[in-house]
């Protein structure tokens, strides 16, 4: 093992929810260094022509994480020359239906945010790690949220998916130590991405006015700035939790 930063021309990475938003972002800025980019989410399409523009090698891979067998059948899904995954960006989640009182959410939403959000970014993880594991080398950084740490109201179920998240990462990190695998938690306040516009069925309209009520916004690439920061550091530093709020 090397006290290089796992961030070099040539790794490769795994980036959940490279379609939209913070993914996309940091599918962006881990290309302008030479990484070699896996591409998931749902939206094949989007991905392709993302991958087209990268400026490095990289593959566009159709992963619904709320898809066990998907999940779990990552790495046998992939050329065998990109099975080596280096960086695992855990970053694909939704709040569907959110920001309602609990007595008014639908159930099968409830049961999708907490599908993909947890069950599916565990799923990814323990399809992923252990071959970092084995190689003595790895960084997995999970989107979490603000509301890892925070309960709000009308939107217990988002908060409780995020401190599964919180919980899951925090304990992971104990169990890796000394393996040469790394776990950072990114943890953002507001964004402004298509979040709020997939949380109600692709209601624009309603996802701008949400927006605007707030003062300010984060960017996708202010949280892929945060990203890359904490996966530029020396392989003996351990950035655990980075929390990032708008000003
Ligand atoms: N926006 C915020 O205010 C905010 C704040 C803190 C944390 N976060 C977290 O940041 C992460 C990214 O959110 P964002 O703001 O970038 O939202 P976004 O613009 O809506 O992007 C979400 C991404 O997740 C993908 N995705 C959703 N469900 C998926 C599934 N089952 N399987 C695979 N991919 C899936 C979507 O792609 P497809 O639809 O193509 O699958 C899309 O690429 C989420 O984990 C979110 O909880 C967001």
């Amino acid at each position: 093992m090397t006290d290089k930063a796992i961030l070099s021309a040539g790794a490769v990475a795994l980036v959940t929810g490279a379609s939209a938003g913070i993914g996309r972002a940091v599918a962006v800025a881990l290309s302008a260094r030479g990484v070699r980019v896996i591409c998931a989410a749902r939206r094949l399409d989007r991905l392709e022509t993302l991958v087209s523009e990268l400026p490095h090698p990289a593959l566009a891979l159709e992963l619904d994480i709320a898809d066990g067998a998907a999940a779990d059948s990552i790495l046998a899904r992939l050329p065998e020359d990109w099975r080596q995954i280096d960086i695992l960006i855990n970053n694909a989640g939704h709040d569907l239906g959110g920001r309602q009182p609990y007595h008014e959410r639908a159930a099968d939403d409830v049961a999708a945010v907490i599908q993909t959000n947890v069950t599916g970014m565990m799923r990814t993880t323990l399809a992923v790690m252990p071959q970092m594991r084995e190689r003595g080398r790895g960084h997995i950084v999970t989107i979490g949220s603000v509301n890892g740490v925070e309960w709000v109201a009308n939107h217990s179920v988002y908060v409780a998916s995020k401190f599964a998240v919180h919980g899951f990462t925090n304990s992971l990190r104990l169990e890796l130590r000394g393996t040469g695998v790394r776990l950072t938690e990114v943890m953002p306040g507001l964004v402004r991405s298509e979040f709020a516009a997939a949380r109600w069925g692709g209601d624009e309209a309603r996802a701008e006015k949400f927006y605007d009520r707030f003062d300010a916004a984060l960017s996708p690439e202010d949280v892929a700035d945060a990203v890359l920061y904490t996966l530029d550091t020396p392989a003996h530093v351990n950035i655990c939790d980075l929390v990032l709020r708008p000003a």
